[in-house]
């Protein structure tokens, strides 16, 4: 299948999801629905959305009903971390998806809440997923994890943060870029095989993929910030350096970097072998994370 046309489409299908669930702006209490909308319908790539949906189809060999509906929930997720990232009290960030971030539009205070409120309703439309019951709590037990202290997001943030400023070491970044941006892409990954009724080995595979890709796509996100325009990232390029960040350039080198990108793509699609053609399009994919320009 046609690269462009997995990511037009698959990102078709989350917008629509993710216009469906979310509550329209006329909701009371209107400002906090505003925040949210604000964040989440400013033109993010959906990538977490896409690569549940190509795992679920690689797994099923089709897309399986009402799949979308957990890329939504992902994508609110990502967005909720993205809000929370782009607070003064983590990267102080102005600027996110093109558009002033969430604090700068309504405030801190709405910005958190609003935040925590993708965040909660993620899990309000996991737990009314379209799957069998028994595989609708290992995706929020999968999710839950990929976002958590323990190898997860929010480990990863903190660490993140600590990091600033300190002596390199890329032991500790490897557990930064792995926890904070890699957990959930795997858990993306996962949960739309989980969702498609993949057997263990099906999930094991994806896992390693998920791994192996998504530390490769955070390299790539330290790199844009170095060699792209704030213009064309969407976001306020050169942060990193300005505020002394442990990132994959910093510490190897624009060329290095990609070629530990490169090579960890590598290693991820060879995990998906047994897959055959059906793994085509994650394979595709994971050359379009390395290869992207914002
Ligand atoms: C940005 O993610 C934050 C990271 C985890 C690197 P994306 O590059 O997927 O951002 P959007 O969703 O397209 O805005
Ligand atoms: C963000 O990493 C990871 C998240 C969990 C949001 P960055 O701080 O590098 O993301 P950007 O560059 O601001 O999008
Ligand atoms: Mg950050
Ligand atoms: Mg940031
Ligand atoms: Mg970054």
């Amino acid at each position: 299948m046609d690269l462009q046309l997995v990511l037009d489409e698959g990102r078709r299908r989350a917008d629509e999801a993710l216009e469906r669930l979310l509550p329209p702006e006329t909701q009371y209490p209107p400002s906090i629905h505003r925040a949210m909308r604000h964040s989440v319908f400013a033109g993010g790539k959906r990538l977490r959305p896409i690569l549940c949906m190509e795992a679920a189809r690689a797994v099923a060999h089709s897309l399986p009903s009402g799949v979308e509906d957990l890329g939504a929930a992902l994508e609110m997720l990502h967005t909720y971390s993205l809000i929370h990232d782009d607070l003064p009290a983590l990267d102080n960030d102005d600027l996110r998806r093109g558009r002033p971030t969430c604090h700068k539009a309504f405030g801190e205070a709405t910005a958190i809440l609003a935040g925590d409120a993708l965040q909660t309703y993620a899990y309000e439309v996991m737990a009314r997923l379209g799957c069998p019951a028994d595989a609708r709590v290992r995706i929020i037990e999968e999710v839950a994890h990929g976002t958590g202290t323990i190898e997860g997001m929010i480990g990863g943030q903190v660490m993140d943060l600590e990091a600033e400023h300190a002596k390199p070491d890329p032991a500790t970044l490897e557990y930064i870029h792995q926890s904070k941006t890699a957990a959930l892409i795997t858990a993306a990954l996962v949960s739309g095989g989980i969702y498609a009724g993949g057997n263990t080995a099906d999930i094991s595979k994806l896992r390693a993929f998920g791994r192996a890709v998504g530390l490769a796509f955070q390299i790539v996100d330290d790199v844009l910030d170095v060699t792209q325009s704030s213009e064309q990232l969407g976001k306020t390029a050169g942060k990193d350096s300005a505020t002394e960040k442990l990132t994959y350039p910093a510490l190897f080198g624009i060329e290095e970097s990609l070629q530990k990108a490169d090579a960890l793509v590598a290693a991820g699609c060879s995990h998906l072998d047994n897959f055959g053609e059906r793994a085509s399009t994650l394979k595709q994919l994971a050359a379009f994370l390395v290869q992207r320009k914002s």
